[in-house]
């Protein structure tokens, strides 16, 4: 994120705060620098929209030539809304309901990434109704450990996640018996957060092994998202060293290779900008009370994530260590713990770094606080891609 100080303070000054700030031109750099990584073959990065699914941001995404991962028919809708081909989209989620099938089918998606054998059966059903042929993928679970918090570790065997390889191969053999079936590919994710390829490797040994067992054509492999970035400011997981753990793997493979990255593309080029409300010291710790809270980014609390939070302006004097606390009224609400910071004085703004993914996305009204502006910054040029909610968008929906 290449937004400074001086125009981090000129944004929170405009359009007040807590304020997401994305840097739209980082962005689609990232996508490049992932799609160049592995050129040396056919591959479809979806987008992960869970992620932040910003309509600023995905266009520009979908623009760039992204496909895209969705696992609710609101992400469905607003991913088409925003321009990805359907042909370009897959729809993952163990809880799809009829309507979303039916949304699905309508728009021809690339797969339906199915979780389960009801699921298949029910996607098979709608598919006759609609007279629509369902292209699926088996989401099989691999049952390696991998990614960052227990929370979001996904490919373990006792997760809820996809089924496994014994089962995958008995749902490809059942739905060729359906006219209304088609078995488009294969897919398997891991988790978030992960820092090393080595998994994904192990993964693609697993995945391979069942491609070989699958008597189906089956158009591509789809791999999952789940690279990690730095939070600490190291460098995450590299798409180069992704690509070389992968690439040989691969060779020899018919398949198209999907990826659905998320966090990778969107984390690092967001920040969430906040003021100081009010510092207060106890005898155990110093807290700076800032107007951000769990609320507008949950990560900290849900996840026990650590973000770095800046001064947009340090002030000279001292650092020591801070707790950075938001104004709900829950003891998890907490921004970043222990972090070391200068002298901060009520007023001042604070950027909390790599706020770009499951920051905006997760956020909540919780303690009727409404949710904050967000901004796009493209060649320089801040502007406004989803104001501040109002108070009177607090109770819109009540009767
Ligand atoms: C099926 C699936 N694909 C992709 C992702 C994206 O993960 P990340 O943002 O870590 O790349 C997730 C995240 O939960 C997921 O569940």
């Amino acid at each position: 994120m290449s937004i400074s100080a001086r125009s981090s303070e000129a944004l929170a000054r405009r359009f007040g705060t807590p304020l997401y700030v994305y840097d739209g031109d980082a962005l689609l750099a990232r996508y490049e620098r992932f799609r160049k990584a592995f050129a040396a073959r056919e591959t479809l990065l979806c987008y992960a929209f869970k992620a932040n699914p910003l309509a600023a941001l995905a266009r520009l995404l979908a623009r760039a030539g992204a496909g895209c991962d969705v696992v609710s028919g609101g992400e469905l809708a607003r991913a088409l809304a925003a321009g990805f081909a359907p042909e370009r989209v897959v729809f993952s989620g163990v809880g799809k309901t009829d309507d979303e099938l039916r949304a699905g089918l309508r728009a021809g998606l690339l797969a339906f990434n199915v979780e389960s054998a009801e699921e298949l059966a029910r996607l098979a059903r709608t598919a006759a109704r609609l007279k629509r042929r369902a292209p699926f993928a088996v989401r099989v679970n691999p049952d390696i450990r991998a990614g960052g918090h227990a929370h979001i570790v996904t490919g373990l065997a006792e997760t809820k996640f996809g089924v496994e390889a014994a089962e995958a191969l008995a749902l490809y053999r059942r739905a060729a018996r359906s006219p209304w079936l088609r078995a488009a590919g294969l897919q398997c994710h891991l988790g978030s957060q992960i820092l090393s390829p080595a998994p994904y490797r192990r993964a693609l040994a697993r995945a391979t092994a069942l491609l070989g067992a699958i008597a189906a054509p089956l158009g591509h492999l789809d791999l999952g998202g789940g690279m990690g970035i730095g939070y600490d400011g190291g460098p995450g997981l590299s798409p180069e060293a992704l690509a070389r753990a992968l690439l040989p793997g691969l060779r020899g493979l018919p398949q198209r290779l999907v990826l659905e990255p998320g966090r990778w593309l969107v984390g690092p080029v967001g920040a969430l900008l906040t003021r100081v409300v009010a510092r207060k010291t106890t005898s155990r710790r110093r807290f700076v009370v800032v107007d951000a809270g769990m609320n507008d980014l949950l990560r900290p609390a849900l996840y026990g994530a650590r973000h770095r939070v800046v001064a947009v302006r340090p002030r000279r004097g001292a650092i020591s260590a801070a707790d950075i606390v938001g104004p709900v009224c829950e003891t998890a609400d907490f921004l970043a713990r222990g972090v070391r910071l200068g002298p901060a004085q009520r007023g001042d703004v604070l950027a909390v770094l790599d706020a770009g993914a499951y920051g905006s996305s997760m956020g909540s009204q919780y303690n009727s606080r409404p949710r904050p502006a967000e901004v796009v910054v493209r060649g320089g040029r801040a502007r406004l891609a989803r104001r501040r909610e109002t108070m009177g968008d607090l109770v819109r929906h009540e009767l």
